[in-house]
């Protein structure tokens, strides 16, 4: 329990400076949306994507450090996309990690400026790691698909498309989630292999892993809104029921979803046969199922 409390602090503060160093260096005059970037990313997050980068450069042999611009890009991508999902014209969540979401406290035209600015501040900070060429565009590679149309952008796409669609499937569903929430986590771990020059062969496994887990993510947070406590998850539950969203737990009620999410959880320690040192991953992995936050 121990080693694993410890990394995770370890790694989350780790993020935690690197991006105050980015943000120290944001522009004075355009105050706003600096403020809102900054706000929305260091109000709190569990940080569980660089987590997942900073173990997998660990385990491949590499300095956990060297895959600190990666780990931080990717929580600026997450985080602008948390920013964009809350937004009224998409899920339309007034609270967002214990605080008032980033537009209802910058307003809507910020959020938005706040969230592409944040998107491009994360290829600017990825693309100046200091590690050989090769390494550094296998990372922005994997940053640019995981978040684009091939993943994230377009998992958010097909989340918004199943609210009109007449009957969902629980296929639908696994692609959609694969994407919208899957995507990302996968890209934290094959972007950790990548930055330690591990083999394409490893950063494929990397993903495999990260594909599990990232469903068994997305079902966890689908079963919070139903179950959760707001104040421990820092967000509205009951979220998905008033956007009328298809959800595992909609589709299979909550034992099913619980099911599923174990199921998954078990794909992803499996996945972890590819690596040695796997210890904490197989902590963090079993954690994330039974988390309440
Ligand atoms: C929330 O992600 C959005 C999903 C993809 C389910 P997290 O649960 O990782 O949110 P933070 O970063 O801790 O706020
Ligand atoms: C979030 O899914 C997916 C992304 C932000 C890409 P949700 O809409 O379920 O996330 P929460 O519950 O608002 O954090
Ligand atoms: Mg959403
Ligand atoms: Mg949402
Ligand atoms: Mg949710």
């Amino acid at each position: 329990m121990s080693v694993l409390n410890d990394r995770m602090v370890q790694y989350a503060s780790m993020t935690d400076s690197y991006l105050e160093h980015v943000f120290a260096e944001a522009e004075p005059s355009v105050k706003q949306t600096a403020d809102a970037m900054r706000y929305s990313s260091m109000i709190g997050g569990k940080r569980i994507r660089p987590v997942l980068t900073l173990e997998f450069c660990r385990i491949c042999g590499g300095d956990p450090e060297t895959a600190l611009p990666f780990a931080a890009a990717l929580e600026m991508i997450h985080t602008s996309s948390l920013i964009h999902d809350d937004l009224p014209c998409m899920d339309n969540d007034d609270f967002r990690r214990g605080k008032p979401s980033c537009h209802k406290q910058f307003g809507e035209n910020y959020a938005l400026l706040a969230g592409d600015a944040l998107m491009a501040e994360a290829f600017l900070t990825a693309s100046r790691a200091a590690l050989v060429p090769e390494r550094v565009s296998a990372c922005l590679q994997s940053l640019a698909y995981r978040t684009g149309i091939h993943g994230m952008l377009g998992g958010q796409t097909l989340d918004e498309e199943n609210e009109t669609l007449p009957a969902m499937t629980a296929e639908r569903l696994f692609e959609t989630d694969l994407l919208k929430t899957g995507a990302l986590i996968q890209c934290g771990c094959e972007m950790g292999c990548l930055a330690a020059g591990a083999s394409a062969e490893q950063a494929a496994a990397a993903a495999e892993f990260g594909k599990a887990l990232g469903l068994a993510f997305q079902i966890t947070d689908d079963i919070l809104d139903v179950t959760g406590n707001p104040e421990l998850l820092g967000k509205a539950t009951g979220s998905d029921a008033a956007a009328g969203k298809a959800t595992y737990v909609t589709l299979l009620g909550l034992e099913g979803a619980q099911e599923q999410a174990a199921a998954y959880t078990q794909q992803a320690l499996s996945a972890l046969d590819a690596f040695e040192d796997t210890g904490f991953l197989r902590e963090f992995t079993s954690m994330l199922l039974e988390r309440d936050h």
